[in-house]
């Protein structure tokens, strides 16, 4: 299969200095709720962290409202959806594995809070995936064609070939597929590429939401050490100064 890549000119987060880029990050919310969200969860995210990414605690609220989440009923005891809180997470698409799987072609469409983390170059990876579904028929590596190395590849009905995907074929239809699927709220054409490159940023940061901090302080760290060391230099220099 092939090594991802990211989008052209790489992440906004990418390197040393790599900072997020918070309309990006709430482009690629957009794009998990609307698209993704359909049919995977994203567990380990609750509403109100979503105030990271510049939202005020009056639209975390708006927004969690209109997500439905697993509650009791106060009457009958029975398990029932009620309107999402900030405190809640956000909900699984389906009531438990055997529905998920039952939809799916027998996949489970995995949790994507920690994706970026679990696959390698998880963010580059999520994008090529993304933007990477093409035909067997055509598909080449290295000069070599798939279908002459290996005359019996098939694939599945209900499945979908994508060489980044490291069985080749997978369980996940393209879900990106149109230009203007979804409606950025900043005017930002939404492109295939450009709703793939947005929501793998987005899913970089539900799956390490302190990159940028972390990094930050190891810049902090390092220039405190340098200062720390001439410090140290100096003052040894004056405490023996006066021994011969
Ligand atoms: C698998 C991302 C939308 C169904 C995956 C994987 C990722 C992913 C990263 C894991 C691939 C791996 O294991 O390496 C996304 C994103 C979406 C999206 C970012 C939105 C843009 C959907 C939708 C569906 C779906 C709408 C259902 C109609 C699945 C299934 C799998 C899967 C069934 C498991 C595939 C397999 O193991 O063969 N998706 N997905 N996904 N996704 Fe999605």
């Amino acid at each position: 299969h092939l090594e991802a890549h990211g989008p052209k000119g790489g992440f906004s987060f990418d390197g040393p200095t790599g900072n997020w880029d918070i309309a990006q990050l709430q482009r690629g919310l957009k794009v998990y709720s609307e698209v993704c969200s359909a049919c995977h969860s994203l567990k380990f995210v609750a509403f109100r962290d979503l105030e990271e990414l510049g939202y005020s605690e009056a639209q975390v609220k708006a927004f969690a409202a209109t997500k439905q989440v697993p509650g009791i009923d106060p009457n009958t005891g029975e398990a029932t959806t009620r309107p999402g809180e900030p405190t809640d997470y956000f909900p699984s698409p389906y009531p438990n594995a055997v529905a998920a799987a039952a939809a799916n072609n027998n996949a489970i469409p995995p949790d994507l809070s920690l994706m970026t983390k679990a696959r390698h170059h998880g963010s580059d990876y999520v994008y090529s995936l993304l933007t990477g579904f093409t035909d067997p028929a055509t598909f080449e590596k290295d000069g070599k064609r798939l279908m002459e190395e290996f005359p019996d590849f098939t694939t599945p009905d209900g499945l979908y070939f994508n060489p980044y995907f490291g069985n080749l074929n997978l369980a996940m239809s393209p879900p990106l597929v149109a230009e203007g699927q979804v409606t950025f709220d900043d005017g930002t054409k939404a492109t295939v590429p450009q709703m793939a490159e947005d929501v793998a940023a987005f899913l970089t940061w539900t799956a390490e939401p302190k990159l940028v901090e972390r990094r930050q302080t190891g810049w902090g760290v390092l220039v405190f050490l340098l200062f720390a060391t001439v410090l140290a230099y100096f003052a040894k220099k004056q405490i023996w100064a006066g021994v011969k």
